[in-house]
């Protein structure tokens, strides 16, 4: 096929979709200059029906660490469906389930023993409310302000940022949210004795890429032991070594009551999640013959979700992945800060491994916070976006600022990720960022796309 030919097939799979799923996306990647036809995508690069390459440095956040289409998981994949085993018979023992679950828990480890298997992360959120309920008798879940856990109910429940609850509710009643870090708030609300469970994401990914003290997780576990409620951690986007150990808990030396990963667990190729819990917990819920299916969901534990999880594990463990994500973040991070360095609207540069977060802030000098305040104006995602803009249009990189901080670019590339293509992104974020300190381009350009954005 010729590349004219793909670029109209192009064109129309995005009118059909705007027709028959969401215009609205559509328009939004249509206006940052994002929307391209990706036709093959391997390790950390995509290649467009167009001829460009873009290095993925968001990695469909923290799903690719292995990279794109690892050909070890795809071959697993292969495998799995050419050997027609048992797939959703659903009244039968999932031998890879089993399989799977014992290398989860060895690798967690502490009192992680049973694992409830899900095909998303929202859905181990979802479930890990229920267990925690269960053992403990209470309906509250507390969470952290600006946290994100996924927008079914009951993980919306546990979000304080009103952007993705609004017009949802009502939603859990008896939740409430601390702010991160904050030990005595925590300890104010766990004394009332109310909550089945904290839940907690090790570092707040879409917060920011905000890294806890040393000490919080472990005095927060501390405290929710001596209140009687379940320290439960998030670790959809943190584990499956993406800050550098299996899970960031190990980090933090931390045991948590339940673990809830998803995202990475399968090579980005199918939907997979799953709840790490203790056996004291798991036996509150599955605790007698008519109670063994008291819980379940029709995709979890299916047979390419689990061989592809276990192909991914492998791949990450030959691989080590877990110390190139330590290697690559701790020279990327150093290399960012060095070169971003003396630039007023860059706030910090932090993270752990390969999840790592810059954060700017308001300008200082005159002649930019006027510009600057016009769009922020217009919406407080403007600045955030343009620097992805040009990353993305000008420079072939892929990346997204956080859900619920849009002063910080996500840095987070597939763990696979070259030296050569670090340096690059190095170089390219930061004339993207120099040029956000001279008044002229970077700043027409935004206000053009402002206008553009929300014209009726
Ligand atoms: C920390 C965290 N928890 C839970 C979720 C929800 O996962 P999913 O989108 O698979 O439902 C997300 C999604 O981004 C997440 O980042």
């Amino acid at each position: 096929m010729n590349t004219a030919s793909q670029i109209e097939q192009g064109t129309h799979a995005s009118e059909r979709y705007a027709q028959r799923v969401n215009p609205e996306w559509v328009r939004l990647l249509d206006l940052l200059q994002m929307n391209v036809h990706y036709e093959r995508c391997q390790g950390a690069e995509l290649f467009t029906e167009d001829g460009r390459r873009i290095l993925d440095f968001l990695s469909g956040y923290c799903v690719h660490n292995v990279g794109h289409n690892h050909p070890s998981v795809v071959r697993a994949l292969q495998n799995e469906l050419e050997r027609c085993g048992p797939a959703m018979v659903q009244t039968h023992v999932a031998s890879l389930a089993g399989e799977l679950a014992e290398k989860l828990c060895e690798r967690a480890g502490g009192g992680l023993a049973k694992v409830f298997f899900a095909s998303s992360g929202s859905e181990g959120v979802e479930a890990a409310i229920k267990f925690a309920r269960a053992h403990t008798g209470r309906a509250g879940i507390l969470s952290a302000e600006h946290a994100f856990h996924g927008l079914t109910c009951g993980a919306l429940s546990l979000m304080s940022d009103k952007f993705w609850s609004e017009g949802f509710g009502p939603l859990l009643k008896d939740t409430a949210a601390v702010p991160f870090g904050d030990l005595e708030a925590l300890e104010r609300e766990l004394k009332q004795k109310k909550f089945a469970a904290f839940m907690v994401e090790p570092i707040q990914s879409e917060a920011g890429v905000c890294v806890p003290d040393p000490e919080y997780l472990r005095k927060a576990e501390f405290l929710c032991r001596r209140y009687g409620t379940l320290f439960v951690l998030d670790e959809v986007q943190t584990g499956m070594y993406r800050t550098g150990p299996f899970l960031s808990a190990h980090r933090f030396g931390v045991e948590p009551a339940m673990v809830i990963m998803a995202k990475a667990m399968s090579g980005g190729l199918v939907p997979c999640g799953a709840v790490l819990m203790s056996d004291a917990v798991y036996n509150s819920v599955y605790s007698s013959l008519p109670r063994a299916f008291v819980h379940t969901s029709t995709f979890s534990e299916n047979s390419l979700a689990m061989r592809a999880a276990l192909a991914t594990l492998e791949v990450l463990e030959s691989e080590s992945l877990g110390e190139r994500s330590i290697e690559a973040g701790n020279y990327l991070r150093a290399r960012l800060v060095d070169a971003l360095s003396g630039l007023e609207m860059v706030k910090e540069v932090r993270g752990e491994g390969l999840l790592i977060g810059i954060e700017f802030q308001a300008p200082r000098k005159l002649r930019l916070r006027l510009p600057y305040q016009g769009f922020a104006a217009v919406h407080p995602a403007m600045f955030g976006q343009i620097i992805v803009m040009r990353l993305f249009r000008d420079y072939g990189f892929l990346t997204q600022i956080c859900g619920n901080n849009f002063m910080v670019l996500k840095v987070a590339p597939p763990l696979v990720v070259a030296d050569a293509h670090l340096d690059a992104f190095v170089d390219a974020v930061r004339e993207v960022v120099e040029l956000a300190h001279s008044p002229g381009a970077f700043w027409s350009e935004a206000l053009g796309l402002a206008r553009r954005a929300f014209r009726p």
